[in-house]
């Protein structure tokens, strides 16, 4: 139910801190992490990751891909589940399969999932339901622990994946001996994510104000970023774009001058997510190019770089985990673009919650 909560995404959105202990609660025990000794097994057996989505999950598994490779040192990527179904890669010799998916119904990943048990091929399916079809076919399944997700528009889903891809790379990354595991404290850096979560949920009524602001009446809109903070360009933009219907791209910020500036005119809302700091210098620079074309910028930037002037601070966290908390601001500038658009959040037109044909 979503009691005081006007829609299900405002409710969904809101729990996210919640989820994060909950995973917290579940993945450790004291100091150690609890995961099943024959998944990891086969995971340190792997010679490569191989991560199987779509949407908002697929967006979920390129954070995943940067944290499998730079904390267990294993060669990761992720993949759209369409494309992988009809046009495989060439496999290494011993590729390991990550089936990342909220609803475990997907029918993308499913063909995916026939095709490598055909093979024999070794598989873990990541989802909100154990019960669903990707979690009873794939050799191990792992609970997101999100709890139901009611709206079409998915949110705690998403930090829930990248939480547990973080976890588990973690985990896998220790079993291998890895410095970098080592020196990443998950059980740490996801407190912090709970505890920066909430501080931007308690700051929605001020990204209202920024929602109004930058998207109000416009027609399209695009978020910049690097590194993962392009990732979570990628996912804010299918946010915006699917529930409040501004046409939104989300791409790499050093691609804008390759192309994508030539959209920008006087009062294009561009917004910029800064929480790296090798980069960090380098965005700014885009998104000064914007403004000199009269764009409108909004800039999401981590505490620790942040200059008088950007609009919205994020806690301090680790750039592999901080789409942990810039997605939180990019969900509520969709949210209230939707409602003050008058258009039902939860249920956008066109779209199903569960896409189980392909
Ligand atoms: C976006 C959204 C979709 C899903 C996609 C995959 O908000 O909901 O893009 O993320 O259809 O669904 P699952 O994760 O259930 O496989």
């Amino acid at each position: 139910e979503k009691g005081a909560y006007p829609y299900y995404m405002l409710k969904e959105v809101s729990e996210q801190p919640a989820v994060m202990r909950r995973l917290l609660r579940r993945y450790t025990k004291g100091a150690s992490l609890q995961f099943d000794v024959k998944l990891l097994a086969a995971l340190k057996d792997a010679d490569q990751l191989y991560i199987v989505a779509a949407g908002t999950s697929y967006h979920a598994g390129l954070v995943g891909q940067a944290l499998f490779e730079q904390l267990a040192g294993v060669r990761t990527t992720a993949f759209l589940a369409s494309e992988f179904a009809y046009h495989q890669p060439l496999l290494s010799q011993k590729p390991f399969f990550i089936f990342l998916t909220q609803s475990g119904e997907t029918a993308d990943l499913r063909q995916v999932l026939v095709q490598i048990n055909a093979k024999n091929l070794p598989s873990l399916t990541m989802t909100n339901v154990l019960t669903a079809t990707l979690a009873r076919e794939a050799t191990f399944a792992l609970d997101l622990a999100a709890g139901p997700e009611i709206a079409v528009a998915s949110t705690k889903a998403y930090t829930a994946q990248v939480a547990l891809e973080a976890l588990l790379a973690k985990a896998l990354g220790a079993a291998k001996g890895q410095a970098a595991a080592k020196a990443f404290d998950v059980e740490h850096e996801l407190s912090l994510a709970a505890t920066g979560q909430q501080a931007l949920i308690d700051q929605q009524s001020a990204i209202h104000e920024l929602a109004k602001e930058m998207f109000a009446t416009t027609r399209n809109a695009f978020f910049i970023g690097r590194g993962t903070d392009y990732y979570v360009s990628l996912e804010s933009a299918l946010k915006l774009k699917e529930i409040s219907y501004v046409q939104a791209e989300g791409f790499a910020a050093g691609e804008l001058k390759h192309g994508t500036i030539a959209l920008i005119e006087p009062g294009t809302p561009v917004v910029a997510i800064i929480t790296d700091p090798t980069t960090a210098a380098r965005t700014r620079s885009n998104a000064e190019e914007v403004e000199a074309r009269g764009g409108k910028v909004l800039r999401i930037v981590a505490e620790s770089l942040a200059e008088p002037g950007d609009d919205l601070i994020v806690p301090a966290l680790n750039p592999l985990l901080s789409p942990l908390l810039t997605i939180v601001p990019a969900q509520l500038l969709a949210y209230y673009t939707s409602l003050d658009r008058g258009y039902d959040v939860d249920r956008p037109r066109n779209l199903a919650k569960s896409v189980t044909v392909e």
